[in-house]
């Protein structure tokens, strides 16, 4: 184990956002709607939102335009998979990488994609994606709560990865800073434009693209 991942599974003991989670691997069904099908999922503790779909994820899901019908995706951050999944299942000819790192959360996706016949959903940890491959689109419910600095080297590393008409869309809530991250990456990350998509129920969906 690198010194990097050993550093992060410390850090983040006990967190949705642990390497290995410490509680029991305790594998539920849960039915979710993903714009507008209905799948049966399988999540666990030790990962985000194991009860259910996120809200902010529902609102992500339920305002982003239609995904092109082919193309390189990302879904930043998977966790059990729902938002990997959507895009597969509406794009079956795109090819939908889906990171975390989080190692049950990255296996439940692999697992939740073979269950939907979604086969265009490749899940790695985050440090598996091939160097050099570009993403047309991005769809995140980005991990705020490994805090302000983890998360603009995140976006920092993956955004420069979306391709020259590449757009990326991040479902962030209101009082957990949606403002602040569209002014970072305004004002402080070279390259990139963000704007307010869509609010809906205390959560903005920002959209960001390269800058002309
Ligand atoms: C807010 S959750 C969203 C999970 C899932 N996409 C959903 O909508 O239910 C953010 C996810 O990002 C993951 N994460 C944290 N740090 C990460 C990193 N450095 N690289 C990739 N994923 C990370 C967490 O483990 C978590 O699963």
């Amino acid at each position: 184990m690198s010194q990097q991942t050993l550093g992060r599974k410390t850090a983040a003991n006990g967190q949705y956002f642990a390497v290995e989670p410490a509680s029991p691997d305790k594998r539920r069904i849960v039915e979710v709607s993903l714009r507008g099908r209905s799948v049966r999922l399988e999540t666990s503790h030790g990962v985000f939102c194991g009860g259910g779909l996120d809200r902010g994820t529902a609102v992500l899901l339920r305002h982003v335009p239609s995904p092109p019908k082919t193309g390189v995706f990302l879904d930043l951050g998977c966790g059990w998979g729902p938002i990997a999944i959507a895009m597969a299942l509406e794009s079956p000819h795109a090819d939908v990488w889906a990171v975390d790192v989080n190692e049950r959360a990255m296996s439940l996706t692999a697992s939740n994609a073979r269950r939907c016949g979604a086969g265009n959903v490749h899940a790695v940890v985050d440090r598996g994606l091939p160097v050099g491959l570009r993403f047309d689109l991005m769809w995140s419910n980005p991990p705020i709560r490994i805090g302000k600095d983890a998360l603009h080297a995140l976006l920092g590393e993956y955004l420069p990865r979306l391709s020259e008409d590449g757009m990326a869309y991040f479902v962030v809530q209101h009082h957990l800073g949606s403002d602040s991250l569209m002014a970072w990456i305004n004002h402080d990350l070279d390259g990139f434009q963000a704007s307010r998509y869509a609010s809906s129920k205390g959560y903005r969906v920002l959209k960001v693209v390269r800058e002309c």
